[in-house]
């Protein structure tokens, strides 16, 4: 059985190199705090405890996901300064040290990591790398047996020794300890350039004669940090690769993997083929069997199973099974379409039922209003939702048809199984079944066009 281990995630640096207000830690990967990748990924690790050194007032500590207890640094600049805030915290222990700039730390690599030191019976054992670009890692600097004897830091070149630029070997930020051993020999590291460093425990740790090992990775993807918006953008790559992959095994196509944005909560169901152009952003659900795409985006929306939604911009909504939506459609926040209704070309629909089976499929705005059951709305209906001053809701009752170029002004009621005439100004409500009609008769001007020739000017 394994035994129990508490992870403590650095997460209070300031990065600088962001050149950003937003602490670096709260940058999105695919939709989701840096930081949070990590809590999950620890989580998943089975750790007993997860904890996270923040800054205060920086606001990371409210974006932390549930059970995950902030620390804060009050003290102190570097990655040792962050871990002696915690020690407090921590009474004892397996405890594995995690940096919240490295979000696609995964657990099996934490487990990883614990399995090792367990199976050295080392004090302190190191996630390593070779398959990285080395520049500004610490770097893994070892005896002539091969032993380890301590990191270089590389962030600042002038001054060190092209052999220790040489080494490939760099140092992750992700560590398993004996806890009291590391607190006790931080106790004996010093500033380097105004900051405590926690790889300075390290070789505190080989000159008592205890054994510290390192435990090797070839994923790039675990490996990566974040230091500024270039890394970031390498690590969204690989974030976006793994998620689209994950729903790829079960179940979803996607045609153009390349052009398509699936962040990081978005659920998919099997079946379901995404499009080139498409993204799928912040809570939004997908069912089965759905098409989504080309060049449509999701925001926080949810789609029924069997819906195709193309060309769309899709926003706090929710779209009922096998319904339609666009090519280019607008659908707003509070919108609910219901199940085989359709939302056509060039409408926009906003806070507003669309019952089951309704049409609204050419050029429409429909807002504030609720839609009955397999109406169908002629081209280019409108509501008049606003006054100027406030808003009013419109009612189309079921079944019921108005014709091209209707204009509803709210407040008013269209009754079931009624309609309009095309062109009309509807303000007053229609009764069940009834024609409504507003608008001018025609009249005809006989002779119009011989007068006009005629005319000498
Ligand atoms: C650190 C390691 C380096 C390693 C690299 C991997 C040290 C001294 N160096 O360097 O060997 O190759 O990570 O990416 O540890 N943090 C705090 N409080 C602080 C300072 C930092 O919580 O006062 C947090 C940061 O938010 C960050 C993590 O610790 O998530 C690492 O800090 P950072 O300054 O990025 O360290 P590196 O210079 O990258
Ligand atoms: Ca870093």
């Amino acid at each position: 059985m394994a035994e129990s281990f508490t992870v403590l995630i650095m997460a209070a640096g300031h990065g600088t190199r962001m050149h950003s207000h937003l602490p670096k830690v709260l940058h999105g990967v695919c939709g989701k705090p840096m930081v949070e990748w990590v809590a999950d990924a620890a989580r998943d690790a089975g750790a007993e405890r997860v904890l996270c050194v923040v800054r205060p007032g920086e606001g990371v500590a409210d974006r932390l996901p549930d059970g995950i207890e902030p620390v804060e640094q009050h003290e102190g600049e570097g990655t040792a300064a962050a871990v002696l805030a915690a020690r407090g915290s921590i009474d004892g222990g397996a405890l594995v040290i995690l940096s919240g700039d490295h979000p696609l730390v995964t657990a099996e690599q934490i487990a990883g990591l614990r399995a090792a030191r367990h199976a050295d019976g080392a004090v302190a054992t190191l996630l390593t790398t070779d398959q990285l670009d080395p520049s500004g890692y610490g770097r893994i600097v070892r005896d002539a047996d091969g032993r380890f004897v301590e990191i270089v830091e590389t962030k600042r070149t002038d001054g060190l020794a092209a052999a220790v630029l040489a080494i490939r070997e760099v140092n992750l930020g992700s560590y398993a300890f004996d806890s009291a051993e590391l607190f006790s020999a931080l106790d004996e590291v010093g500033l380097t350039d105004g900051e405590l460093y926690l790889t300075g425990a390290l070789p505190v740790l080989v000159g008592r004669g205890q054994l510290v090992t390192t435990h090797p990775t070839d994923d790039p993807a675990v490996a990566l940090g974040v230091n500024d918006r270039a890394g970031l953008m390498a690590v969204e790559e690989r974030a976006q690769r793994r998620i689209l992959e994950a729903h790829a095994r079960a179940g979803v196509t996607f045609q153009q993997p390349q052009t398509a944005r699936v962040e990081a909560r978005v659920t998919i169901g099997a079946d379901t083929t995404i499009g080139p152009g498409v993204s799928l952003l912040g809570a939004t659900r997908v069912a089965e069997g759905c098409e989504i795409g080309p060049h449509t985006t999701l925001q926080d929306a949810s789609v029924g199973a069997g819906a195709t939604v193309r060309q769309a911009y899709v926003v706090e909504a929710e779209i009922g099974p096998q319904a339609m939506i666009g090519p280019f459609s607008y659908v707003r926040p509070g919108t609910v379409v219901g199940e085989g209704a359709k939302v056509g070309a060039f409408v926009e629909v906003k806070n507003s039922q669309i019952g089951a089976g309704a049409k609204v499929p050419h050029l429409s705005y429909i807002g504030d209003t609720d839609v009955g059951d397999k109406a169908n709305l002629g081209a280019s209906t409108i509501t008049a939702n606003y006054d100027g001053r406030r808003k009013h809701r419109t009612k189309i009752g079921k079944s019921a048809k108005t014709g091209v170029h209707t204009s509803l002004v709210a407040p008013v009621d269209v009754g079931d199984r009624s309609y309009t005439g095309a062109g009309s100004v509807i303000t007053d409500d229609i009764p069940e079944g009834a024609l409504g009609i507003a608008r001018e008769r025609q009249k005809n001007v006989e002779g119009y066009a011989d007068r006009v020739e005629e005319d000498p000017q």
